[in-house]
């Protein structure tokens, strides 16, 4: 039994306290079947958010079976359904494996037989066998909200609650998912509670809640409302309820609502003893509701819990147990490669840059080369010999310029990709997790799958940029612990910045917010490096510590043979830190754009 006592949700708005839910007190006893309904904007979505936990009540309590959500026990995540008015399932994916992830992040499967049928009854429960291999991206409306139910029926749920899954659809849709919520509600006693704008189908409803600027108008039977609200026509409510004031009509319900609870609980006992409903006998911790509220409210206030009446006795559907952190990582990173390879356009977009960037860095190498030839074929003796002959020798400069180019060109390239790698990835589908996480997905399991698949991005990324221009440039040392060395540099800075524009897209509300953002840091990246030209000092030491491709750069050029250095050291004012340093500093990056991306995860972006 689901109960509201007195329940307020409220906002500050110009200073002052609005009441969006105000002083909603009802009883959802098992097996319910109910609707909200009430014109747009009236409170719908935040009561269905309210009651899910999602929004946190301002005022009064919610009890499930006798127990207080806030304070004694919350909701389990697999007790709960909750269908948001959104999509939450990829289009990439195809129904049967939107169901199978689902299952899989959702209840712990001891093996495969056991998911085959979970999957497989889903399907047929909610009439979307023949549509298994069908992609969701092609589904229509009515078999997008269908799979929207599949994915919260996963868990067997006890509480159901679909928030306008019916807006939108053609009148036979419409009918269809109306009906599968009335069956849904008849098994196991599970409760289903349904907003909708539309006041079609309403006869297959147990009840019928009617909002009003965030008050109840009323909550009684179907058959009810035109009486109640003295019209002809169930379609004529909305106007009727626009003729009075909120308040007024809550008043007016207090007045009447005890006749209309009488004839709820007659309809249910009757039912019952059809053998219609079957609710299953109450857990052992639930206490009496009836004696712990009767206290406050007189009885025939109340809806009567279906226990005492119940004529077919069976054990209340065990909850399933949520998958560890180890499981969920493995099946979300298994998703994600899958809708990695699905979406041609961005597996082309990798690919492209992949092959491009490289190439363009290795174009430039030519001119390089050139100046580097000449300079060891000339330049062979000490390093002093060549501090005293060659500081002001044009090849000297040329070649310090050349290396130090393309070094920079390399690192600037890889902030790139990393910043397209990941600028996106938890904005772009920030709904589809709130809604997992709020069904038990662990945002450390979550994380830990972003930073697998990013972590085999980075390596392919900046491995083959460094392996690639080495065919075309040789990194000017000689020895191959230098080259190691600048292929780290050019890991750390890859990394360093997907990982900082992954804190990015965790903490944005929006995918366009967070893509501008990682594109401003990848744009200041070379103007404030110093690579180019010197900053001023009052400026250099406020920003460096944030570049991170200054401490790629830095690291990579402290690595090389001396006199390449020292030709580098010769046209940049900016001067070079260790090697050690630089590894240090990009390492901190990467660790403050995980402890962001982490910090974002966890925080609440429902709106
Ligand atoms: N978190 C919030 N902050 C401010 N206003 C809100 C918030 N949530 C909802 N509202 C406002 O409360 C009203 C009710 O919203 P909602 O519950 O979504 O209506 P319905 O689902 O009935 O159409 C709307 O005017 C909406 O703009
Ligand atoms: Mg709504």
């Amino acid at each position: 039994m689901l109960e509201l006592k007195d329940v307020c949700f409220t906002i500050q708005k110009d200073g002052e306290d609005l009441n969006l839910i105000d002083q909603v007190s009802l009883q959802v006893p098992r097996g319910h079947f109910m609707a909200i309904v009430g014109p747009s904007g009236c409170g719908k979505t935040t009561l269905l958010k309210t009651i899910a936990g999602l929004n946190e009540e301002s005022a009064g309590s919610l009890l499930w079976n006798g127990l207080d959500l806030a304070e004694e026990k919350d909701f389990d995540p697999a007790e709960i359904g909750y269908v948001p008015q959104f999509s939450i399932a990829y289009d990439q994916l195809t129904v049967d494996e939107s169901i199978e992830s689902a299952t899989r992040l959702r209840v712990k499967i001891k093996n495969y037989a056991e998911l085959d049928n979970r999957i497989d009854r889903t399907l047929e429960e909610t009439g979307l066998a023949a549509l298994a291999d069908r992609p969701v991206q092609v589904l229509s409306g009515g078999q997008k909200r269908r799979l929207g139910l599949a994915m919260e029926l996963v868990t067997g749920p006890h509480l159901l609650l679909c928030d306008e899954v019916t807006s939108g659809l053609d009148p036979r849709s419409e009918r269809d998912i109306v009906r599968l919520l009335h069956q849904l509600s008849r098994r196991d006693g599970r409760t289903v509670i349904s907003v909708t704008h539309s006041l079609a189908h309403l006869e297959l409803y147990d009840s019928i809640l009617v909002l009003h600027e965030g008050r109840v108008a009323y909550h009684g039977p179907p058959a009810g409302l035109t009486h109640y609200f003295s019209v002809e026509d169930t379609e004529e409510v909305y106007p009727q309820l626009a003729k009075q004031r909120s308040e007024k009509w809550a008043q007016s319900w207090l007045k009447h609502r005890e006749a209309y609870y009488g004839k709820l609980n007659k309809r249910r006992k009757e039912l019952i003893k059809r053998g219609e409903l079957s609710v299953p006998v109450e857990v052992d911790n639930e206490p009496e509701p009836t004696k712990k509220s009767s206290q406050k409210t007189t009885d025939t206030t109340q809806l009567e819990d279906p226990a005492e009446a119940q004529t077919i006795v069976r054990e209340p559907a065990k909850l399933v147990k949520t998958p560890g952190i180890i499981s969920q990582f493995s099946t979300l990173l298994g998703r994600r490669w899958k809708i990695f390879f699905r979406d041609r356009g961005q597996v082309f977009l990798q690919l492209a840059i992949l092959a491009c960037f490289p190439i363009l860095v290795a174009l430039f190498s030519d001119r390089g080369n050139e100046n580097i030839k000449r300079f060891s074929d000339r330049y062979e003796g000490t390093l002093q010999q060549i501090q005293e002959h060659t500081m002001v020798e044009k090849s000297y400069l040329s070649v310090g310029s050349a290396v130090s180019g393309i070094v920079m060109f390399q690192v600037v390239l890889l902030s790139l990709m990393g910043s397209n790698n990941s600028a996106r990835e938890i904005a772009g589908e920030r709904l589809i997790f709130e809604k997992e996480k709020f069904g038990g997905i662990r945002p450390i399991a979550y994380l830990g799958s972003k930073v697998a698949f990013l972590g085999s991005l980075i390596l392919i990324q900046s491995l083959w940029m460094a392996i690639f221009v080495q065919q075309f440039w040789k990194f000017p040392d000689g020895a191959e612990a230098g080259f190691l060395d600048h292929t780290l540099f050019l890991v750390l800075i890859n990394a360093a910045m997907t990982f900082v524009c992954l804190g990015i897209s965790a903490l944005m509300k929006t995918a366009e917010q967070s893509s501008l953002l990682s594109i401003y840091l990848v744009g200041f990246q070379l103007p404030l490096s110093g690579a180019v030209l010197a900053l001023p000092e009052s400026i250099e030491s406020i920003t460096r510590p944030f570049i991170s491709a200054y401490w790629a750069w830095s690291g990579s050029i402290d690595s090389m043979n001396p006199s390449y250095r020292n030709a580098i050291d010769a046209v940049t004012e900016t001067s070079f830190q260790s090697s050690s340093a630089c590894h240090y500093l990009l390492i901190i990056h990467i660790a403050i754009g995980l402890i962001a991306s982490y910090i974002g995860i966890k925080r609440h972006h429902w709106d």
